[in-house]
């Protein structure tokens, strides 16, 4: 297994950054994951494009051109003899003493790694869907930008799995569902309107959010950029989250109580579908 840190392919075991790293020490950088579909990387283009803004957002510079940290990304794919897995893009503000300020002159760190993923989602979770459970959205105030600062959904998705919940969804202090520790939140209401929060500093843009919109619109399904609280989760017919790697994976019990018929529903499988269609 082969891993790519700065200019360099190096056996997994090998890949190592340095104890001054500021990703190491203050989370001071930005991420991309990125699915590896029958050998097609999905929503490339949008990812790259989001990490060129999370670079921006935190003025850090590319550690390359974009077309060549695709090109290494590939690269690294063929090298790992990987055909569905999962990508992993990370640029820190690079190596120096520790000081909170930026560093002048430093180059960034980038690193890339790739996994093999058996299979995105269990037979059981598509035909019965995924818990989730609620607790307090404690991140911080630029949730747009996707930076390796994690502990908050690191610590509520600890809390959803010893719960036996896939995934928490996160209560900003007003009652509304920010989104889920590593996904995005939607319903699908009673009168069949698709509704998942407006982007804003206070959730992630997801990439795949981006394109099951678009892939909803095209289809006709009405759709309403807003947020939504978990009771009107429970009150709708349907309720799914989203990310690369899940695409679109029903919720069907929050808290422990069941959302409309209690299993998926069929605008959610059917967007799953036509996400996998899109990127196939
Ligand atoms: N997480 N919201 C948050 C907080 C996320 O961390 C993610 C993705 C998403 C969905 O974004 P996208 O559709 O672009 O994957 C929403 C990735 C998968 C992760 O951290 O592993």
């Amino acid at each position: 297994r082969w891993a790519y840190v700065n200019g360099r392919y190096l056996p997994h075991r090998q890949a190592v950054v340095h104890v001054e790293d500021r990703g190491f020490q203050f989370a001071d950088g930005v991420y991309e994951v990125v699915t590896l579909l029958d050998g097609r990387f999905a929503d490339l283009d949008g990812h790259m494009e989001r990490l060129g803004r999370s670079l921006t957002e935190l003025r850090m510079g590319w550690p390359a051109d974009p077309r060549v940290v695709t090109m290494i990304a590939r690269e690294l794919v063929r090298r790992n003899r990987v055909v569905n897995g999962s990508l992993y893009i990370q640029v820190t503000r690079g190596v120096a003493p520790r000081d909170f300020k930026f560093p002048a002159d430093t180059p960034p760190t980038l690193v890339i790694t790739v996994k093999r993923v058996a299979a995105f989602a269990k037979p059981a979770q598509l035909e019965k869907g995924v818990a989730v459970v609620t607790v307090p959205d404690i991140r911080w105030g630029r949730r747009d930008i996707k930076t390796v600062g994690l502990l908050a959904p690191v610590l509520a998705k600890q809390q959803a799995a010893e719960s036996g919940a896939y995934e928490a969804w996160l209560i900003d202090p007003d009652g509304t569902v920010t989104e889920g520790s590593s996904s995005n939140a939607w319903i699908v209401t009673r009168d069949g309107t698709l509704v998942t929060r407006e982007p804003s500093e206070k959730i992630l843009n997801g990439i795949t959010r981006l394109s099951l919109l678009r892939l909803a619109r095209e289809r006709g399904i009405p759709v309403e950029e807003r947020s939504f609280t978990v009771e009107d989760a429970l009150a709708a017919r349907e309720a799914f989250l989203s990310s690369a790697g899940t695409f679109a994976l029903p919720v069907t019990r929050i808290d422990g109580k069941p959302v409309g018929e209690g299993g998926p529903g069929p605008v959610t499988m059917a967007l799953r579908q036509a996400y996998l269609d899109y990127v196939a």
